[in-house]
């Protein structure tokens, strides 16, 4: 059954640093995942901890925000059949060493709070995510 969905990809500071915007775009495009937006943007530390308020109780929360406003990341909508799902699985496990080969993380990602990636984990949290970088 056709079950064409959106969800946010953000490119995490550490992959914009190494040069590996169009690497990580390939890997989605190859995919079968359409990049129907992106741009490259700084956020505010305030704009991160918005964010990622879901995780606001855990112990890594400041170090979080502290690191995703650290420097540019790039956001985008990817389109695709079961997109959320799908983007989960060419990133791969949040923590780089627990990642499968050929994902994204375990090609590119350097520890669990530099991991290259980030994706929405439900159709729910998609469309917030969405609405919070695209504005219409
Ligand atoms: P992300 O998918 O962007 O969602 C929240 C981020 O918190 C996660 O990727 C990791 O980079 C980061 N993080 C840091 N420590 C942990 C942890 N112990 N468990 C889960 N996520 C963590």
């Amino acid at each position: 059954m056709s079950n064409i969905e959106q969800t946010l990809s953000i490119i995490k500071p550490d992959a914009v640093e190494r040069n590996l915007i169009e690497n990580i775009k390939s890997i989605f495009v190859k995919n079968n995942l359409t990049i129907k937006e992106d741009k490259k943007i700084q956020i505010t530390k305030e704009e991160a901890a918005e964010f990622y308020k879901v995780h606001q109780s855990k112990p890594f929360y400041d170090d979080l925000c502290t690191y995703l406003s650290s420097g540019p990341i790039v956001v985008m909508i990817l389109e695709g059949q079961n997109a959320v799902a799908h983007n989960r699985k060419l990133m791969g496990a949040t923590d780089p060493k627990n990642a499968e080969e050929n994902t994204i993380r375990k090609l590119y990602g350097i520890s669990i709070d530099k991991n290259s990636v980030h994706g929405s984990d439900s159709a729910d949290n998609a469309k917030k995510e969405i609405s919070f970088f695209f504005k219409n």
